[in-house]
């Protein structure tokens, strides 16, 4: 009998899941002759007992699916009480879960899991694999905000969604000698806010690393009216707050989101400098659609590195970037960490060289 592993997508989507259930299945079909199984909706469609929670995965069925955006298999971004428990924002996956997830891996006869999400993903992955389960994890997150690896899928995706729409923004900001604010997502990492910001030409990017002062931003487009640009091109990332301040949250459907910074500052701006301002959230358009080119290769060496994690009986890590080379890490040295910008990232040095103001510059 041929052996079997699984795969899941956990957390919120981003472009190259897809991508990566395709890597994993092709490599453990063509490679090791393994049958392969998708579960449904992140582990509910085991642990929730569906009827159809478990999907065969052929060559048939990963066929097409390499561009698409999504995930084939769902996903869930929130713990279900059934399930877990949240301890200080941290999803517990309760014992009779883990005993049912064990008791049907064993069952099923599997060699092993491949768990690809962000990090609440691989803190549930590593508890799994506590409880005696072989799982492999796959970073993914448009936020990049995971250790353990230089970059996550589905980050160079929402940077061109991100630097596209700052595009289409420049040109209606020139017509109307405006400040057009785009509020860009990426949680309390600014990974998404700096690198669209510098791919994008904008003239001030606010991030979660460095708290901002509301002159310095005004100084900084009044700036750029006496020079003769008469408008200004701001992004801001969601999780980003000015000094003595705090990320501005709100409720939707019970649950707390980072999100209305980006109104909050066009509104500033009016009154502080005077100048006209609009706010765009940019939303979900960063995490839908097609995987860019470098997505797609990410994600398909990272399934690809699953798989032979799973081969080498090598469970409990994760398989990450590391310059250009795929590496393992222990799941227990990404879980409760967070990779924020360093005050010494190089990318934050020629912002400043190019004359993009931070907010925390002295006026
Ligand atoms: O982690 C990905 C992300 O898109 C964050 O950038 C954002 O803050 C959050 O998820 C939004 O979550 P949801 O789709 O559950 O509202």
């Amino acid at each position: 009998m041929p052996e079997r592993i699984a795969v899941f997508t956990g957390g919120g989507d981003a472009p190259g899941l897809n991508a990566v259930i395709r890597a994993v299945t092709r490599a453990a079909i063509l490679n090791y002759g393994w049958e392969v199984y998708g579960i449904r909706d992140g582990l509910e469609g085991v642990l929730l007992n569906r009827a159809d929670g478990v999907v065969p995965l052929d060559l048939r069925a990963v066929s097409e699916i390499l561009p698409r955006g999504g995930t084939i298999l769902g996903t869930v971004n929130k713990a279900d009480p059934r399930l877990y428990t949240v301890e200080e924002g941290r999803a517990i996956v309760t014992e009779w879960a883990k005993e049912r997830l064990k008791a049907w891996v064993s069952a099923q006869g599997l060699r092993g899991v491949v768990a690809i999400g962000g990090d609440g993903t691989m803190n549930i992955g590593y508890q799994l694999f506590e409880a005696g389960i072989p799982l492999v994890g796959v970073p993914k997150t448009i936020d990049n905000d995971l250790v353990g690896t230089d970059l996550t899928f589905g980050f160079d995706s929402a940077i061109d969604v991100a630097t596209d729409a700052l595009d289409r923004l420049r040109t209606t900001a020139r017509s109307h000698k405006r400040v057009m604010v785009l509020e860009v997502m990426g949680r309390n990492a600014g990974w998404i806010a700096l690198h669209a910001g510098v791919a994008g030409g904008a003239h001030v990017i606010l991030l979660p690393e460095i708290p901002f002062r509301l002159e310095a931003v005004c100084h900084a487009l009044r700036r750029r009216w006496q020079r003769g640009s008469q408008y200004g091109l701001v992004v801001v990332a969601e999780g980003a707050y000015p000094v003595g301040g705090a990320p501005i949250y709100h409720e939707i459907g019970g649950k707390k989101r980072l999100g209305g910074v980006g109104e909050w500052l066009a509104q500033r701006i009016y009154e502080l400098c005077g100048y006209e301002a609009r706010a765009l959230v940019l939303g979900h358009l960063q995490r839908g659609g097609s995987p860019s080119a470098f997505d797609r290769i990410l994600a398909t060496q990272y399934g690809v590195a699953a798989v032979r994690c799973v081969a080498n009986n090598t469970f409990g890590v994760m398989v990450g970037l590391h310059g250009r080379h795929i590496r393992t890490v222990p799941l227990a040295d990404v879980v409760g960490r967070q990779k924020a910008i360093s005050p010494d990232d190089p990318l934050l040095d020629i912002a400043r060289d190019l004359g993009i103001a931070f907010g925390d510059e002295e006026v």
